[in-house]
């Protein structure tokens, strides 16, 4: 073991490594939760020997030196940091410490999202917006005007005329999820190096030498207090000057509240976190703050965070571990994808130990190897992946990844086509791997919702030889399904019954179901459309289906490949021998919104956002993720988020959920 003293200095120099990484790169090399445990160990071992504290240490102060290139602009309210609260027990002693300085029994929060990108302070002088800059260590940060005026939801110039001569005004600039998705799609056109999340994007955008460049990227702003305040007044509670700084156009988060005492606290932090993965940006925690400035006066400061405030973090979504190999996994399609097996890591609410790596392009571009540490990613319910490789801990036995060429579950060969990223095996339905797929996918709940066929049971019946295809399901016994690991009699009879009851189904979803490469959701329901008979659809040409609106040659050559294949034009006899059937489809002609591209956001109320989009499809209109000037208009529900903000910017036009339904009626 080592003494405190050299413990302390070890921790010290690489928390110093990393904040130069984090605050001067913009490129972090561990994920927060790491850093976090390093500054906590490092706290701790203080608290334990204050003899060890020295005035340099990282505890002492915020963030890393600004840098150089970039003008300094000293601070004349220091920019402080927030100290975390990692459980409800680190709240609820928060709670209790304010409580027992302001000798109250209960005390008023505000609570906001502790959005995750950089903090900046704008100093505005008579209304109009002169300087800008990033909080740097805290005492002086980079002065960033010229950048930050390139953001536009940063006003250049405040509304109404009541503003103190001199205020600063402090937020968090940000990149929103789907900003940074475009972003590092254009950057991988380019053949630019990508960013490993949205806050580095932020920073490495906020910290451009050009301007122009700066201007190019998609920052945001939300603001989330003030600092210096000259020559004027502003209200006494923090959720008072939030409203002000809205009423001068400023961008304040619409879902901050004000709460009552710790009760109050942990039922905002519980909604927010579930609604997380919603949110149109990442957030890493929520920020109580009390809400009275006379309070926040008598609580006051220690070291580099107020007293009066604290950030609840979110369990991390990023974590490190170690890869223990590298295997393959064979897909519906055949799909070759390399996965990595991952020592078990607590991330994002779940133990994980496997992460997808895409295909092999991705795994050398990562360069993932056996071995390796990593920082794996679990944001929701999107599935593991790893973001990055801790080079620096890479050891000279780490093994690179290497393609099989014969597939591990059927041993056929495994072709990559050029210029395509995936490797397939090319065993078709006599790969089990991809007959188990098949089966999964076609009793799934967008297919043939079969309910109580699991992936599990899937498995068993394939192992077994009991279902060799898809149309082997509808002869399933009760007995045997019965005496089949985790099932019982009356599981089995539930399944028949689910089976049974599956044969009634409609033309767009058995299209889906047969699993046709390339032929998702849209497609079928576009086939069903056009054709309305499964018979007549067998026998069209390329050209036929290419004539169709949104069918490329690609798809038509899959389709009627699909259909030119014996084997499955005996499986769909089979399947309509068993009795499955549909209600024949009037092919429809009325297509009134063909050529309009909608985009739904928000919560409906009569509605799922997957019905409205059904019956906007059914018109003939395409329903897009994102906006765009072409968008014919946005379908505002509930909670619309920034998609409101952007279409207002647009100028694309916005609808209710009543206009949306009178559409659909008309
Ligand atoms: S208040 C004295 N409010 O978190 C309090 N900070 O760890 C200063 N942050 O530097 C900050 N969302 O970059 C505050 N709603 C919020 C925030 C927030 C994100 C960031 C900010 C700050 C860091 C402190």
């Amino acid at each position: 073991m080592a003494t405190p003293e050299k413990r302390a200095a070890q921790l010290r120099e690489q928390i110093r490594y990393h904040n130069f990484r984090y605050y001067v790169l913009d490129d972090p090399q561990i994920p927060d939760a790491e850093y976090d445990r390093l500054m906590q160990e490092l706290q701790a071992l203080e608290t334990e020997h204050p003899e060890l504290v020295s005035p340099d240490s990282p505890t002492q102060r915020v963030g890393a030196e600004p840098l150089k290139v970039f003008g300094e602009v000293r601070h004349e309210v220091p920019m402080l940091s927030l100290d975390n609260a990692f459980s409800d027990e680190e709240l609820a002693s928060f709670d209790r410490r304010v409580r027992e300085r302001l000798e109250v029994d209960s005390v008023e929060y505000t609570a906001e999202p502790k959005l995750d990108g950089l903090a900046v302070s704008l100093l505005y002088e008579d209304g109009q917006l002169v300087r800008a800059a990033t909080r740097g260590d805290g005492a002086t940060g980079e002065n960033v005007t010229q950048n930050v005026r390139t953001i536009q939801s940063i006003p250049l110039r405040l509304l109404g005329n009541d503003h103190p001569h001199r205020l600063e005004v402090r937020g968090e600039v940000f990149i929103s999820r789907d900003g940074f998705r475009r972003l590092n799609e254009r950057a991988l056109q380019q053949g630019q190096k990508i960013f490993a999340n949205p806050r580095n994007a932020a920073a490495g955008s906020l910290r451009q030498l050009d301007p122009a460049v700066t201007a190019q990227r998609p920052l945001e702003i939300y603001c989330y207090g003030t600092g210096l305040v000259e020559g004027g007044e502003l209200p006494g509670r923090h959720s008072e000057i939030l409203q002000q700084l809205r009423d001068w156009g400023l961008r304040v988060y619409p879902g901050i509240e004000r709460v009552m005492g710790l009760e109050g606290c942990v039922k905002y932090y519980r909604q927010l976190e579930k609604q997380r993965d919603q949110l149109a940006f990442d957030i890493d925690g929520v920020v109580f703050k009390v809400d009275r400035l006379d309070q926040r006066q008598q609580l006051g400061f220690v070291a580099r965070a107020p007293r009066w405030a604290v950030a609840r973090k979110f369990a991390a979504q990023e974590e490190l571990t170690r890869v223990i190999d590298i295997d393959v996994q064979v897909g519906r399609t055949g799909a070759i994808t390399p996965v990595a097996r991952l020592e078990p890591v607590f991330v994002g609410g779940v133990t994980v130990t496997n992460a997808t790596l895409h295909n092999e392009d991705e795994v050398r571009r990562k360069d993932v190897r056996v071995g390796d540490t990593v920082v794996v990613r679990r944001a929701g319910d999107v599935i593991p992946e790893i973001v990055s490789v801790v080079k620096e801990r890479r050891s000279e036995t780490c093994r690179s990844f290497v393609m099989p060429t014969q597939c591990p579950v059927c041993g056929s060969d495994i072709e990559k086509i050029e210029g395509e990223a995936v490797a397939r095996c090319t065993g078709g339905l006599y790969c089990a791997a991809q007959r188990r797929e098949a089966i999964k996918h076609f009793a799934s709940r967008r297919a043939m919702d079969i309910e109580g066929l699991g992936d599990k049971l899937v498995d068993q019946l394939v192992d077994l030889k009991l279902v060799e295809d898809v149309a082997d399901l509808y002869s399933l016994r009760p007995e045997i399904l019965a005496g089949m690991e985790r099932m019982g009699d009356k599981s089995a009879h539930k399944l028949i019954a689910a089976l049974e009851c599956s044969k009634e189904t409609t033309l767009e979803r058995f299209l889906y179901a047969l699993g046709i490469r390339e032929v998702g959701e849209a497609t079928a329901r576009t086939l069903a459309q056009e054709f309305g008979d499964l018979e007549v659809l067998m026998q069209a040409s390329e050209a036929d289906l290419e004539a169709i609106h949104d069918i490329g040659p690609v798809v038509a050559r899959h389709i009627v490949n699909f259909f030119q294949q014996a084997h499955n034009r005996e499986v769909i006899d089979k399947l309509l021998t068993a009795g499955v059937h549909w209600q024949a489809v009037t092919v429809s002609r009325h297509r009134p919104l063909e050529g309009h591209t909608y985009v739904i956001t928000g919560t409906l109320s009569s509605m799922t956002r997957d019905q409205a989009k059904q019956g906007l499809q059914a018109l003939g209109a395409k329903v897009s993720g994102s906006l765009s000037k072409k968008t014919s208009a946005l379908v505002a529900g509930d909670n619309p988020g920034s998609k409101l903000d952007k279409a207002e910017k647009l100028q694309v036009p916005v609808l209710s959920e009543q206009d949306m339904i009178e559409l659909l009626q008309q």
